[in-house]
């Protein structure tokens, strides 16, 4: 047996030690209840081997879903102290005690490839989570949608928790009345891969604020203290919206109301583009100002199916820069830290998304080198939550769901070129 085959036994065990049964957990000890996006990987991840367990996966998650249609990023379905904050620091109003924000919405586009690997098993439950996934999207485009830009309320919403791309948006926020708390993460994880204090006071601040206006969508709207458009979330729900309105074709539903959102996101999408950098990046909608990142996030236009041959500039750029990219931030920037979690790190999920763009718009030859070095990363570190760009080196938790998921769902067929540089 190859040592590739050998990497996807471990994979499956992975998905397995981290299944609670109708979800799956990101890793023991640092995340130990269901996450929105991880739960949608996971779910890719099990299609692999188990269908049924896939669309398991996915029926847990929306079961969580709140009235207005919102999905909470974390669900606890289960106690456990060994997470902090726990959920009544949140007080979520929705059906599952759960946080109060969501999260990237790559359920649509992922439940999509579930459906096509099996397509008459997949036919009930797409009928069933169709509006569910729908109802979602109707609310962030009421509620998370401004000025033809989709923003976050929270740094943890974007997934993305401690890139430099909120950095000025926090800087505006004085934490002042945050209750004393005790983190629980950097017991896990050697504090200088995690967010700093001065985030976390605010990342918490934050959630009192949320919980004070008890989680009032409308209220936030118009009074968080937060708001940034941010390109990944921007181009991951276009991408979805474009899935879903595929899926609801095939479902004969009706789907103008999916191509009215496309339209909108279409159209605001070019208001992300900063001349000064000439890049996409994220804009604070309270201080009306770009952060000056070339991140991640930047390189998910194509994902979106924006063929906007300008970034291949900077992303042929910074490649060469490391040998396991994408990194999350621009290496030639003065914030850019290896080993910190957002602000460095390269990320297998993100990797599968801005490759599957790649591939998708003819780009094959960056596809394979993404996805070789992606393949590298994982055989030579095993699964990490995130990897240094520079040397590979595992960082943050290990033995994580959704490494495991992109190995078995992308990364372990490396294609016809080998793009190792
Ligand atoms: C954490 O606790 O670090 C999570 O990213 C929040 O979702």
């Amino acid at each position: 047996m190859s040592l590739q085959n050998d990497i996807s036994l471990d994979a499956r065990k992975i998905l397995l030690i981290n299944d609670k049964g109708n979800y799956t957990i990101p890793t023991n000890g640092l995340y130990p209840f269901q996450w929105n996006w991880d739960s949608a990987f996971a779910a890719y991840g099990f299609a692999q081997f188990d269908i049924p367990r896939a669309w398991k996966e996915l029926e847990t998650l929306f079961s969580a879903q709140w009235i207005n249609g919102m999905v909470p990023h974390i669900i606890y379905h289960q106690v456990d102290d060994s997470y902090f904050p726990g959920p009544n620091i949140w007080k979520g109003i929705g059906p599952i005690p759960s946080s109060g924000i969501t999260q990237p919405p790559v359920v649509a586009s992922l439940m999509k490839k579930i459906w096509e690997l099996d397509t008459d098993y997949g036919n009930d439950q797409i009928r069933l989570l169709f509006p569910k996934v729908l109802k979602w999207h109707r609310w962030f485009m009421q509620w998370r949608f401004q000025e033809g830009l989709v923003f976050i309320n929270h740094p943890w919403e974007a997934g993305r928790d401690n890139a430099p791309d909120w950095d000025s948006a926090l800087a505006a926020i004085n934490p002042t009345g945050v209750a004393p708390y005790k983190r629980r993460d950097t017991e896990h994880v050697n504090p200088v891969m995690r967010p700093t204090k001065s985030d976390y006071d605010r990342y918490i601040w934050l959630v009192q604020q949320g919980r004070e206006c008890k989680w009032n969508a409308d209220w936030l709207r118009k009074n968080s203290s937060f708001k940034v458009a941010d390109p990944a979330m921007h181009f991951i729900l276009l991408r979805a919206n474009r899935d879903l309105r595929l899926i609801g074709i095939n479902l004969e539903e009706d789907i103008s109301e999916i191509d009215s959102w496309i339209a909108s996101l279409e159209k605001g999408a070019s208001k992300l583009w900063n001349t000064s950098i000439s890049s996409y990046d994220s804009f604070d909608l309270l201080n009306f100002n770009f952060a000056g990142s070339i991140s991640s996030a930047s390189f998910m236009c194509w994902y979106a199916g924006l063929y906007d041959k300008r970034m291949l500039t900077h992303y042929d750029r910074i490649m060469k820069k490391v040998k396991y990219g994408m990194p999350s931030y621009d290496p030639e920037s003065k914030r850019f830290d290896r080993k910190r979690y957002w602000r460095g790190p390269s990320w297998a999920i993100m990797n599968m998304l801005i490759g599957f763009g790649l591939e998708e718009v003819g780009e094959l030859k960056r596809a394979s080198l993404l996805k070789a070095q992606t393949n590298r990363a994982i055989s030579e570190n095993g699964f990490a939550e995130y990897f240094d760009p520079i040397d590979g080196s595992p960082a943050g938790g290990n033995t994580f769901t959704w490494t495991a998921a992109v190995w078995l769902g992308w990364a372990k067929t490396m294609g016809g070129a080998n793009g190792f540089n």
